[in-house]
């Protein structure tokens, strides 16, 4: 993840401010709680835990996990400054992640109430395998939600976005929610040009048991 490490030092000067308003409509979504278990899914440098930590407040906790090590130190930098206290990161990859390397942060030995990959699955080509695995920590009766950028008909931006995210944004990332959630709701939301397409959040439910 060599590219994600040199990405960290300009990402959020670069990317804050374009979506913070996504993040916000994504968290106002997700019907957060104090007292949740949230997975941040490809956390990068921790811009949704701004949202995410506070809604759940000194009894719940976010586990933030991402693959760049470089990324993960400004979410730890972001998360320190900031006083989120009950924020957690493990470097570890989507592909191959396991219950067994976040018990320690699943303080009941259940799964995540809420998991969240916010213009992650764009940037992986087996996006499908990490949609699985993140599926499979969700505990039944919580919510994952993917939000992406998507184009249908890509424009110079949307290449633009491709090469400096190392993502596909024609790719149809929630189509695995879609197959194994109930209540699956799909949104598209008007972003400005630069995101390259629009905004989706995809959002579903995990049977109860
Ligand atoms: C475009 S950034 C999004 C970061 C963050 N979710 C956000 O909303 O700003 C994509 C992130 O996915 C991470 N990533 C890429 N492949 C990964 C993998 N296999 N496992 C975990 N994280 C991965 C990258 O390191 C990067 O932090």
């Amino acid at each position: 993840m060599a590219w994600y490490d040199v990405f960290s030092n300009f990402y959020d000067a670069s990317l804050e401010g374009l979506y913070r308003p996504f993040r916000e409509a994504a968290a106002s979504r997700l019907a957060l709680a104090p007292g949740q278990l949230v997975l941040d899914a490809g956390c990068g440098t921790g811009q949704s835990l701004d949202v995410l930590s506070p809604a759940v407040g000194s009894s719940g906790r976010v586990v933030g996990v991402d693959l760049s090590a470089g990324m993960l130190a400004r979410a730890r930098s972001r998360a320190a400054q900031k006083g989120l206290d009950n924020v957690r990161l493990v470097e570890g990859s989507l592909l191959t992640l396991e219950r067994a390397q976040l018990t320690e942060h699943l303080p009941s030995g259940r799964g995540f109430d809420r998991a969240l990959a916010f213009l992650v699955m764009s940037a992986l080509p087996e996006w499908e395998t990490a949609s699985a695995r993140v599926w499979e920590l969700v505990e039944p009766g919580g919510t994952m939600m993917i939000v992406d950028a998507n184009t249908e008909s890509i424009g110079l931006q949307g290449h633009l976005v491709n090469l400096m995210a190392r993502a596909d944004i024609r790719r149809r990332v929630w189509s695995h929610l879609e197959r194994v959630s109930e209540g699956f709701v799909l949104e598209r939301l008007a972003a400005p040009y630069s995101v390259g397409g629009d905004i989706v959040i995809a959002r579903g439910t995990k049977p109860s048991r």
